[in-house]
């Protein structure tokens, strides 16, 4: 069964790109339990570009690089299973991977019925190198027709990086989640960049087919694939706040095998993750007292009748958010004010008149869950 919450998991491209083999994926499927992280719902373990040799075999088939993969697939989800874990791999809706390996166009049924085979779970299904004639949604529903029938349950997660405007046909295709915005890096203004493309497209996310702002970059510190600049730990905290609470899935990227404290602290930050994973997968509200500043402020309701509320400072100087309830549809005619629990510091704050003033340094986020309860 593919649960019908934001997946979360690791996925290798973010920190090993090209560098992947599988001694790599059996320590951090060993360490993803270990650490927590599997019964903190981190649960797929996901391969990404560059497992395969560059040609299919005599019947057709995608062949795992024996270099980097000695003992196959299969061996590798064996492991990955035995762990308690789920297996997932990557292919692309084109001629060649983004990467220049083969794709599954023309291939989209036999490489399904590989993947069930070697018992995956979780399919990437990238856009890079595919036909200009076909539309990329007839590409993604093939693809999606094929998992449906390849006997297996795999989730199927798509990256079409929001091209083609993606929104408006993903959901039809079978897409679990669909990246929806460009990849990210390991830099301020890519966390900057991303959160705000994703206001636009709040409507689309959602039970069903999530909005996938991308893997984390969360104790990257600059190093790997992706890592540019690095991030300091506030900056990393308040990234994380804004995936969960915004319903994105929650794909790790750093190299977990070696991860310090600040940054399993924050990848296990169990309210946020409960935000995460609420089952009502409610649509996020964009509180408009930020318009058009670099000071964020997003809730969600939640399926217990509670408030996901967060304001995030952007700005690298301390800013003082003033937020009304009226917004929330809490008007203070209702009788009722918030009890706001601060999910990072713990601390507890009731609403007064229907005003909440908080100062936040640089960088730094205020995540709350709300209460509703009598003024
Ligand atoms: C694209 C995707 C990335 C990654 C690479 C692999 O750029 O958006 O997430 O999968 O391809 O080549």
């Amino acid at each position: 069964m593919i649960k019908n919450t934001p997946p979360m998991g690791w996925n290798s491209w973010n920190t090993f790109g090209a560098n992947i083999n599988e001694q790599l994926i059996f320590d951090t499927a060993d360490k993803i339990v270990e650490t927590g992280l599997l019964e903190l719902g981190y649960e797929y373990l996901v391969i990404d570009d560059c497992w395969s040799l560059k040609e299919r075999d005599e019947n057709g088939r995608l062949v795992a690089d024996p270099q980097k993969f000695p003992h196959g697939m299969k061996t590798v989800a064996d492991y990955v299973h035995s762990k308690g874990l789920k297996f997932g791999m990557y292919s692309c809706a084109g001629n060649l991977t983004c990467a220049g390996y083969p794709g599954s166009f023309e291939h989209e049924f036999i490489d399904a019925k590989t993947f069930a085979e070697w018992g995956v779970d979780f399919l990437k299904y990238d856009y890079c190198y595919h036909s200009n004639i076909i539309h990329g949604k007839y590409l993604f529903r093939r693809m999606g027709l094929a998992l449906k029938n390849c006997g297996r349950d795999i989730l199927f997660s798509a990256c079409t990086w929001g091209a083609d405007n993606t929104a408006e046909w993903i959901r039809e295709t079978g897409a679990n989640m669909w990246r929806s915005t460009g990849d990210i890096v390991d830099t301020w203004q890519s966390v900057k960049n991303l959160t705000e493309q994703q206001e636009a497209i709040f409507p689309y996310g959602g039970a069903g087919s999530f909005n996938d702002m991308d893997m984390l970059i969360v104790g990257m510190y600059g190093k790997g694939n992706v890592g540019i600049d690095g991030l300091n730990d506030t900056q990393y905290k308040t990234h994380f706040s804004i995936w969960a609470m915004l319903g994105s899935p929650l794909m790790i990227g750093c190299d977990i095998r070696n991860m310090n404290k600040e940054t399993l602290d924050i990848l296990s930050n169990k309210e946020l993750i409960k935000f995460n994973q609420d089952a009502d997968c409610r649509q996020v509200i964009k509180l408009s007292l930020f318009e058009g500043s670099n000071i964020k402020a997003y809730a969600r309701t939640l399926e217990n009748g509670d408030i996901a509320v967060g304001f995030f400072n952007l700005t690298d100087k301390k800013v003082t958010v003033k937020f009304l309830l009226d917004e929330l549809g809490l008007p203070e005619s209702t009788g009722k004010t918030l009890e706001m629990h601060e999910v990072w510091t713990g601390e507890t704050v009731t609403v007064k008149n229907g005003t909440l003033i908080r100062g936040i340094e640089a960088f730094d986020s205020l995540v709350y869950r709300c209460k509703v309860v009598d003024a």
